[in-house]
Formats: C-alpha cells, structure tokens, sequence
C-alpha cells in the first residue's frame, strides 16, 4: 500500500509553472474522438484521469501518443463506440466521451458511471441534453444504450449549470443539424477552451463562458493543434500551500482571471500578493487571519473544487472562516482526517465551521477523493511532525507527481511503498 510521508515545518520557496487543467484536457480528448483526423493537444497534463482517458480512446480506435506535455490523437478510425464497464468506473467523468461518440459514430453503450465519492453523481442532466438532440437513449441494468437516426439542434434548457452536461451537450450539438440554443449553460473556462479548440476546427460555438451558448451544427470538422489552459485547482493548491507554510512562491503561466473567486479570500489571510497578467507572486509569514464566509458557486464564484484546500488553509487561520458547499452533497470527508491532525471543524449539512488551530500535528490520513488528498498534503506542510497519507491514488488523478512538484519548492516529503 502506498503512502505519502509529508514532514511538516518546511515554507515553500520557489518558482513553478502550474501544470495543464485536468478538467480542460479531458474534455478536449472526448473533442479529439468527435474530431476525425489527427489532433495535438500541448500542456496536457500527466494525471491518472489522462491516461484513463487514453485507454478508452484506444479502446474506441484512436491511436494516442505522448511525448513530454504533447499528445497526439490520431481518430481516423473509430472501431468501437462502447466503454468498458471497469473504464468507467475508474473515471466517473468518462461520461463526457457519450456525447462525442454518438456524434462521431452514431451509437454508443456506456454504463452509468459510479457514484459516492462527492455524493451521488447523477448524470440525469446530461441525458436530458442528448435526448433533446435527438439520441435515443436505452437505460437497462446500469447500461445506457445510445443511438440516433440524425442529430438535430434543438433549445436546450439546464436546470443547474452542470458543467460536464455543458460539455456533453456543446460536443454533439456542433454537428447536429441546425441550431442549438443551451441556456443556463456552465460558464468556467474549461467550456471556453473546449469551445475554443472545437471552433478552431470549424465549429460554430458562439457565447461560450457566458449564460446562454449558441451552437450553428456544421457538417464537418478538422483536426486541429491546441494549447491546454493552466489548471486553476492546481493554481489554488500551490498558492494554499506556500500561504499555510509561511513561504514564497512564483507561480507562472497561468490565467489569474480564473481564481477571480477565490484571491480575494486569499488575501483575507493577511498573505502577500502580487499579480500580473500571467504570473501570482505570494510571501506567507504563516501567520494567518481567517476568512469570511465561504460559498461555493459555479462559475465565477467561489469554484467547489478549491474548498478542501482551502478549509486547510483555514484550520490554521486565526479566528472563525465558515464554509458552505452549494455544489456537492458529500465534499467534507477530508474535514474528519483534518481533525486527525489538531484542525477544529464542526460540520453541519451543508455548512462546516472552522476554529483556526495555533498548530496541526502530523497523523495518518486517508486521502478519501483527489481534493481531500490535496487538503491533506497542504495541511502536512505545515503541521508539526510528520503526517502519513494513504490511498495517494486519489491525488494522481489531478496531480503530477504531488511529491516531485513540492519537493522543488523546498518541501519534505515521499511516497513509501
Ligand atoms: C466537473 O464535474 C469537474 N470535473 C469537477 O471537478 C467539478 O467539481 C465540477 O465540474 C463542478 O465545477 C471535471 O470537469 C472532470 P457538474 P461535473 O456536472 O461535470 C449535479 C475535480 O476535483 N449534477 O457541474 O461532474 C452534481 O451531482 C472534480 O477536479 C446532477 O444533478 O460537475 C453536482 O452536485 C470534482 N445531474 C452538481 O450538479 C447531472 O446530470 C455539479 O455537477 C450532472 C450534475
């Protein structure tokens, strides 16, 4: 079994490039299916979530190669339009591929994909969005058959901004047939960048990142090159863990306009920050104020995926932050492991309430999902004494190597077999 063994009391000191978003690239997989031809994706990420993606694209045809942070997919030939059972249950955002498939080879079998981990993870919105295109959709025994005659545009209306029935929806209605409207659409840069890169092929994609999207169905599309977008979590991970250890970080090439939700909490705490149109600079003393009251939204609200991290951040933060997840049912399991390690958080529902602690101790934890995992790595910085994470499998999935990252900012800490 693996751990990660994190000694505590080392700031963080260092320049980092932050690594391509996980939640861009694999949406740009599902478009590189869509895609017929060869596409190349840069700044891909090295994430377990990645190379789940390249096993279904294999197993659906595609050949898929990487060299360094470059892939390239060549789609010519779609052989198979189902995904295993095991694949989908590894990645629950596999979903994402149902779309693209049925758009590219007019059928697909999928099971639904597994639930807990945030809570349930129903894919009850991203059907509605397909059957409203016109897919015939079969669910029988946890399997969802698909199937068209002819993809139609058609006014597709959310009833929560969901951003992967966003995407679902965007990559089978740009080649449906005439118009489609989807209002009350997600809006985070990730549905930009796919809408981008599906524009660069010849897609038109109009109003991605607003409210309402507008796609005109094309008959076809061609292959095209794309620069993955930074990954703002990841950008929020390294900017909570140079603020809880007292250091001083350089973080480049990034899009601060992606954590407009969240800087102003961060500089709540008393940090130090300078940004600029592709670079934050933070120095830490690590003496930290709490925050205001925390609300996750979607996008440009306060993004769900920074709240673990940054209920780290505030364990240690003197005085009271209170956090309200709006987003996920069940997205406080790495409060009980923080309260393994000293942290004072009384969770209520949706609420969770955080006493900021003089001092975390290091204990063993358990990384239950991928943020829960970085939480913990943020909070074993900077406790006192070592701290040992189980199950770092989780953390891969949305991290290169977490270790290696932070262990080049001064950081103390291995991953023991
Ligand atoms: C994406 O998940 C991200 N994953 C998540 O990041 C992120 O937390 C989430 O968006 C919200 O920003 C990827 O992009 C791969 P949703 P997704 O559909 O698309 C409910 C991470 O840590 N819902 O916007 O699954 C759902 O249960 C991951 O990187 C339905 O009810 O999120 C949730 O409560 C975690 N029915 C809410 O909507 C549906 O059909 C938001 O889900 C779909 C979603």
């Amino acid at each position: 079994m693996e751990e990660l063994k994190v000694y505590g009391g080392n700031p963080l000191i260092g320049e980092l490039s932050v690594q391509g978003a996980k939640n861009s690239s694999l949406p740009l997989l599902a478009a590189a299916v869509l895609v017929k031809g060869k596409t190349v994706l840069h700044n891909c990420p090295r994430l377990r979530d990645v190379e789940i993606a390249f096993q279904i694209m294999r197993h659906l045809g595609c050949i898929v190669k990487r060299e360094d942070d470059t892939v390239e997919i060549d789609s010519t030939t779609i052989s198979c339009s189902e995904i295993p059972e095991v694949l989908m249950g590894e990645m629950r955002s596999s979903i994402v591929f149902l779309g693209a498939i049925v758009a590219r080879t007019g059928m697909a079998t999928v099971n639904f994909p597994g639930g807990c981990e945030l809570g349930p993870r129903p894919i009850d919105l991203h059907l509605a969005c397909l059957r409203q295109l016109g897919i015939l959709i079969d669910e029988h025994n946890g399997i969802l058959d698909c199937s068209i005659d002819k993809l139609k545009g058609s006014k597709i209306t959310l009833s929560f901004p969901s951003v992967g029935a966003t995407e679902n929806a965007i990559l089978a209605a740009c080649t449906a047939e005439g118009e489609t409207i989807i209002t009350n659409a997600a809006a985070e840069p990730e549905i930009v960048d796919l809408a981008c890169f599906l524009n660069r092929c010849g897609a038109k994609i109009y109003g991605a990142g607003e409210k309402t999207i507008v796609i005109q169905g094309v008959s076809r599309l061609q292959a095209s090159e794309y620069r993955v977008i930074p990954d703002r979590i990841a950008l929020v991970t390294w900017l909570c863990a140079g603020a809880i250890t007292g250091g001083e970080l350089l973080l480049k090439q990034i899009v601060p306009e992606h954590i407009e939700g969240v800087l102003p909490f961060l500089e709540q705490t008393g940090v130090k920050l300078l940004v600029d149109h592709h670079n934050i600079y933070l120095r830490s003393t690590g003496k930290l104020n709490a925050m205001s009251a925390i609300r996750t939204m979607p996008y440009p609200g306060f993004p769900t995926d920074a709240q673990p991290m940054m209920m780290a951040l505030a364990s240690k933060a003197a005085g009271t932050t209170v956090f309200v997840e709006n987003i996920f049912e069940n997205r406080y399991k790495h409060a009980v492991e923080l309260t393994k390690m000293g942290a004072d958080i009384t969770l209520e529902g949706k609420v969770a309430v955080v006493e900021g602690v003089p001092t975390l101790s290091g204990a063993r934890v358990r990384a239950t999902d991928l943020r829960s995992g970085a939480a913990l790595v943020v909070a074993g910085l900077a406790a006192e004494g070592i701290t040992y994470i189980s199950d770092p499998y989780h953390i891969d999935r949305g991290y290169e190597p977490i270790e290696e990252t932070l262990c080049q900012l001064g950081a103390v800490m291995s991953r023991i077999k």
